[in-house]
């Protein structure tokens, strides 16, 4: 194990130093990648992710999801595709990486992790290598990735966490959402502090309920874990997303003057505001060496 991680540390020096101060490096660095999560299931990531790519790409961002969900990946039902390949089969070396995207309303696209995610742990150097140069390359072509991770703490998420340049903690108003919440930052402020975790409460009864329930949380993740927590924003309870889940086509797209809609286009303009005071990204391939355990723990 120690002669794996070993192994893969000077992997990832050499490919660092190939890419070296020269020009190319900024273009290798332009995507900013938000990791998506929540403490427990069923909040709205998913949902959230895939909206708020589309608001997003209307603003004319060129943005890419990755289905990061080891359990209940289920973006391709929101988005209403069906993916022939997973990352599986990028790992396997039956496809690569570009071949596996799949494209949704207003061409969206979606990387589908699928069973691939499982192999992550357990890859060979020239894998490794392979899947880094891959995403390092699609990194290029957008400005933006999202990345939707299971809820909870288990697997590879708190890599895909210390990885990302932003965090979007996604809970809804209920006592027991906000704990297992809590229970997130409370693991991610064991390992880094200054991590920037944007909150983002779904299926709020009105503002006001979720104002007062971030509040808190904020508060007390402030106080007790030095975290830094900003509140992103807050969505209403909308009847347009289950209907739009039902449909499979994302309520931005099926019902883009629903109230849902609006406002997840003020949570995209605030990620674009914020995009400019955070800098620049730290990079796919720093995502990519927290993922797969190297250089950290
Ligand atoms: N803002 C909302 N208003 C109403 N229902 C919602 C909202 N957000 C999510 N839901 C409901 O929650 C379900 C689960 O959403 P999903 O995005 O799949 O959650 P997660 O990815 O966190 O497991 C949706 O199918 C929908 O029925
Ligand atoms: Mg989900």
């Amino acid at each position: 194990m120690n002669d794996q991680a070993h192994k893969l540390r000077s992997l990832v020096k050499s490919m660092s130093n190939n890419q070296g101060d020269n020009q190319n490096n900024d273009d290798l660095n332009k995507a900013h990648l938000y990791t998506i999560t929540s403490g427990k299931g069923g909040v709205g990531k998913s949902n959230c992710t895939a909206n708020l790519a589309l608001a997003l790409q209307e603003k004319g961002k060129r943005v890419i999801i990755f289905d990061a969900d080891l359990g209940m990946a289920n973006l391709d039902v929101i988005l209403g595709v069906t993916p022939s390949y997973n990352l599986k089969h990028v790992v396997n070396g039956l496809k690569s990486l570009e071949e596996i995207i799949v494209s949704g309303p207003n061409g969206i696209a979606l990387i589908p992790g699928g069973s691939g995610m499982q192999e992550l742990a357990n890859l060979s150097q020239i894998q490794i290598n392979n899947l880094i140069s891959s995403f390092v390359r699609i990194g290029k072509e957008y400005d933006i990735i999202l990345v939707d991770t299971g809820a909870g703490l288990g697997n590879n998420v708190v890599d895909f966490i210390l990885g990302s340049d932003e965090v979007i903690l996604v809970s809804t108003p209920e006592p027991t959402s906000i704990t297992d919440a809590y229970g997130v930052l409370k693991t991610i402020s064991r390992y880094d502090k200054r991590i920037n975790i944007n909150l983002l409460i779904n299926q709020v009864e009105n503002h006001r309920e979720g104002e007062i329930v971030s509040k808190r949380l904020i508060t007390t993740a402030n106080d007790f874990l030095e975290l830094e927590v900003s509140l992103l924003g807050v969505l209403p309870k909308d009847d347009s997303v289950v209907k739009s889940v039902k449909s499979r086509r994302p309520f931005l797209v099926e019902f883009p003057k629903a109230r849902v809609s609006k406002e997840i286009r003020v949570i995209a303009n605030k990620v674009l505001d914020q995009e400019v005071e955070n800098g620049s990204p730290k990079g796919i391939k720093g995502f990519f060496s927290n993922l797969l355990g190297i250089g950290r723990r």
